[in-house]
């Protein structure tokens, strides 16, 4: 008999899955306003030099650590040293504080969805403080990603990912075809997206020389391509020997930046044409919630259906990210507490979303009618999760990825062992990374420049935070308390035990078959 294995039953379904990881509200919602708010075609030029040299770099790393333990994020960290183990649980924390505000953002685009026949123009102000609804479509949202988490790598997640990115891709290219021929104001539109501004990219409001451009094109990479946040490590670990790494990340980036692009080239034509008077407003909730359904309501009754077609898009868009960071943590309490996957996953659930409450009631309340509420430390919490994760942890947990791979992998025996890239090829050749011909620049970037970038950018983006509110310091502050906590969990608790991997799950549902026989 064929042994049997849990994991991705086929290349294409592992591509497809970490497309769908990636692919997500980053891709349709916050590259287009980025790219539009910092300098048009100037920002996607950057952006796509970040995807080369950070993003893809990292990604490989990331899906090796990964691919090589077969494992959940604690022990593939593990693996590679013993003391770096707490990497595997910090990179654990960030995807479940994720999954409780991006569940909120996904019972927002189920609503529009399901209302599009209704129209969804204005009802953003009534919709988001109605806290009884607002549950309700968070519930709903968790609950499809959940049914999803629990039939399994191949039998959900995989499954999933085979129809609906295929279905998300075919809305998306129909829409841009469609908004691209709505006539006059489609040039406005494409010049508010793509006009390349160099100086507006370096420079703030004020005039002053700023990297907050290139700050944002780094945190969007990372965001968008799921890197830092285990989302890779976690998917990396159910692949076999069939799956080309290299291979696999040039087409999952490709994919997450094409879709991206051409988000942007729906939604601004569409704006430029209908409604031109927004082209300058903000690109924050609002233009997903509240500009877009006023352009679709004035398409008049192919709106409606260009509305729901949009909706379900981003939906499915965010539908299969969130699976992934949900899985993230469900894979480690599976492997580490042996209880069962659909016990697991309903446990993070359940948890995410008592979470999610009030980071749903104060998104609604204190981000976007702006009253006094539910807020931390002068945040809302929605923001404040989000730039805890995004700002500060992601590029850590990518920092961990490069050092993981590049500083601390492998047994090195002279100094050369140490610092020579050379060697370092060496060493991952022989425990299987075989990248061709990219593999030196791979080593080179992994060892000395994505981590040094990494680091450069992180640190450089918490100073103007601090400077600009010294209240992100309370950002920071819980950052670092995430790290210590991580850390001592795990030298407590988790160094010295075993923490379990993929082939745990399997062992044990053939124990409990064999007991119900
Ligand atoms: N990459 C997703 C997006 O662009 O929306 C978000 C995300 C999913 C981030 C999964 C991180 C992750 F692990």
């Amino acid at each position: 008999m064929e042994k049997k294995k849990n994991g991705f039953a086929s290349g294409i379904g592992f591509i497809l899955a970490a497309a769908g990881s990636a692919v997500g509200l980053g891709n349709l919602w916050g590259f287009p306003f980025k790219t539009s708010a910092n300098g048009g075609a100037a920002f996607v030029f950057v952006y796509i030099a970040c995807v080369l040299f950070i993003g893809a770099v990292t990604m490989i790393a990331e899906i090796y650590i990964g691919k090589r333990a077969a494992a959940n994020t604690v022990s593939s960290y593990k693996k590679i040293n013993k003391n770096f183990g707490w990497a595997g649980l910090l990179v654990l924390l960030i995807p479940f504080l994720i999954t409780c505000y991006y569940s909120v953002l996904g019972g927002y685009t189920l609503k529009y969805t399901l209302n599009s026949f209704a129209g969804n123009e204005g009802i953003l102000g009534t919709f988001s403080v109605n806290i009884g609804e607002v549950i309700l479509y968070t519930a709903l949202f968790m609950v499809l990603a959940l049914v999803i988490v629990m039939a399994g790598i191949k039998g959900g997640i995989e499954k999933a990912s085979k129809v609906l990115m295929p279905v998300l891709f075919l809305i998306l290219v129909f829409i841009v075809i469609f908004c691209l021929f709505l006539g006059e104001g489609v040039q406005a539109g494409l010049n508010k997206y793509l006009n390349p501004d160099f100086y507006a990219f370096f420079h703030d409001a004020e005039g002053n020389l700023s990297f907050n451009g290139l700050l944002a094109a780094m945190g969007q990479a990372f965001f968008s391509l799921s890197l830092g946040m285990g989302a890779m490590v976690c998917y990396g670990s159910y692949t076999g020997k069939e799956i080309k790494v290299g291979k696999s990340v040039a087409m999952i980036c490709i994919f997450d930046t094409c879709v991206a692009f051409l988000a942007g080239l729906a939604m601004f034509p569409a704006i430029g044409a209908l409604a031109p008077e927004q082209l300058n407003t903000s690109g924050g909730v609002g233009l997903m919630f509240a500009i877009l359904p006023l352009v679709f309501a004035r398409m008049g009754a192919f709106g409606q259906v260009i509305s729901f077609l949009f909706f379900a898009m981003v939906a499915i868009a965010a539908i299969t990210s969130v699976i992934s960071l949900v899985e993230v943590v469900t894979q480690l309490i599976v492997q580490k507490t042996k209880m069962s996957r659909k016990k697991s996953a309903l446990v993070v659930m359940a948890i995410a979303f008592a979470i999610s409450v009030p980071v749903g009631i104060s998104l609604g309340r204190v981000a976007i009618l702006e009253e006094a509420g539910l807020n931390l430390f002068g945040f809302d919490m929605l923001t404040f999760f989000d730039e805890a994760t995004n700002a500060v942890l992601m590029p850590l947990g990518a920092f961990a990825a490069c050092f993981a791979i590049g500083w601390l992998f492998g047994e090195k025996k002279t100094l050369a062992d140490w610092f020579s890239p050379k060697a370092l090829v060496a060493r991952l050749e022989e425990d299987g990374l075989h990248l061709g011909k990219f593999s030196m620049v791979f080593a080179v970037m992994i060892k000395y420049v994505t981590p040094v970038l990494i680091l450069f950018l992180d640190v450089s983006g918490i100073i103007t935070n601090v400077t600009k509110n010294p209240n992100y310091w309370f950002i920071v502050g819980f950052s670092l308390l995430l790290i210590i906590i991580s850390a001592v969990f795990y030298f407590l608790f988790l160094k010295k035990s075993n923490t379990g991997c993929n082939a745990d799950e399997l062992a044990a549902e053939e124990v409990e078959e064999a007991s119900a026989e």
